[in-house]
């Protein structure tokens, strides 16, 4: 008999929150924001039926800290309290069924998709690798001032969210963002105090956290979400991650996500995963294994996760205390109650596939074929598991123009 370990609750260390079971639904860009970059009813429907769904843990999808950094043209921006009434509904909805409700914040840095921005910062004038500048605009190194002026924006969003009624933040970290290229050596170039060795590298993020825990008290929970590694040559790698965490956790992060790859290296939604590893399911489950044997930070492991005996053997093994799930929620929002039920075992979950290399090895795809699901619950329609990918790539190249998929020519 598999004993559901997936529906006991987790406490937090500050042992003032209490997760009602042990899934977390995992951060997707919804590409929803009304007009002005705020959220609207589709959101609202989105995150009313995530909450009802079952996950004791839902995040949103990465809300950006300024409205002149976007990563992509319908993000949403929370930078002042001008509208806060539209995030108030937004944490109503999402808070229904005792669920936390933690909003995901992040600037872009340089991965901001072309179109949306002429020029990206970033914290080294470093460009991209060259099969992907096509998709990128150039970017520059940020100034100090601008460095600091940055992490101020993030404790203002973290301090409005509190005050909307979110139950706790998520700083991304991961994915090649800022963070993640103040943290990689192969986008951090500084020779000030915010590059150079990783302790200097991880300055701009313990700052941000600094900053936000001042404004919102210990109470509040903040989560880092963190890659194990960026799988790039002279990138973030397993060691530095982990001597991150563990100053994360020495210096109060309530919960710690582990994904990991970049745009560069798409490994968060299992591209460029070896076999051995995929069939383990989850992608960073050996890391997060060795992560535990050397600290009791409270993970949450994303990536891959899809039956309920390869949670609950992650969990028993003592690898993570928390599931993190993403695009299984997008096309079933009750995913974590048809888990808990024993339901889940008869839906499959296959990689999103054209037949064209080119394009199935890179992460776009999935992403685009995903947002459209969230874009089908957002406006009160059915999702479509059986969507073709090809057709989800025609609609998306008609919708946002020919650009992102053309050679750059200059
Ligand atoms: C459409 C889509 C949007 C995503 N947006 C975000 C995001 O805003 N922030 C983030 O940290 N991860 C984002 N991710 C990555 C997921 O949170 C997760 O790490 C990844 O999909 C692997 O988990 P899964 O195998 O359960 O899908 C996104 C993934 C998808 C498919």
């Amino acid at each position: 008999m598999d004993e559901c370990t997936i529906s006991q609750p987790f406490q937090l260390k500050n042992k003032r929150t209490t997760l009602k079971n042990r899934i977390v639904k995992s951060a997707m860009s919804e590409g929803l924001a009304a007009k002005n970059h705020l959220p609207d009813i589709s959101i609202f429907r989105l995150y009313e039926a995530w909450a009802k769904g079952g996950a004791g843990l839902v995040i949103t999808g990465n809300v950006m800290v300024d409205r002149r950094a976007l990563g992509e043209p319908r993000n949403v921006v929370l930078e002042d309290g001008e509208h806060l009434d539209s995030f108030k509904r937004w944490a109503e909805a999402g808070t229904q069924n005792d669920t936390h409700l933690w909003m995901q914040i992040n600037h872009p840095g340089k991965q901001v998709i072309k179109g949306v921005a002429k020029e990206a910062v970033a914290p080294s004038a470093v460009n991209f690798d060259p099969k992907l500048q096509r998709f990128f605009p150039k970017s520059r190194a940020l100034t100090q001032n601008e460095i600091k002026e940055i992490i101020d924006r993030f404790a203002t969003t973290a301090k409005l969210a509190q005050r909307a009624g979110f139950t706790g933040v998520q700083i991304h970290a991961a994915h090649g963002y800022l963070i993640s290229q103040f943290l990689s050596p192969r986008h951090n170039q500084r020779d000030d105090e915010w590059g150079g060795s990783i302790a200097n590298r991880f300055k701009f993020l313990r700052e941000i956290y600094q900053a936000i825990r001042t404004e919102v008290g210990e109470d509040f929970p903040i989560g880092v979400k963190i890659n194990s590694s960026d799988f790039m040559k002279a990138g973030f790698s397993e060691e530095e991650s982990q001597f991150v965490i563990q100053e994360l956790d020495r210096i109060g992060v309530d919960l710690i996500e582990i994904s990991g790859g970049t745009y560069e290296k798409p490994n968060m939604t299992g591209k460029n995963v070896k076999p051995s590893t995929l069939e383990r399911e989850a992608y960073f489950l050996e890391y997060a294994e060795q992560l535990k044997q050397k600290t009791d930070v409270p993970l949450v492991l994303t990536g891959g996760f899809r039956t309920r005996s390869g949670m609950n053997r992650a969990l028993r093994d003592g690898a993570t205390d928390c599931i993190g799930l993403a695009r299984p929620t997008a096309v079933y929002t009750d995913y974590p109650n048809r888990l808990f039920q024993g339901r889940a075992g008869a839906i499959s979950i296959s990689p999103i596939k054209t037949g064209v290399g080119l394009i199935d090895d890179k992460a776009l795809l999935e992403l685009t074929w995903y947002s459209q699901q969230l874009d089908r619950i957002g406006r009160g329609k059915p999702t479509k598991p059986e969507f073709s990918p090809l057709l989800s790539l025609i609609l998306t190249v008609v919708k946002n123009g020919r650009d992102v998929f053309q050679k750059r020519r200059e």
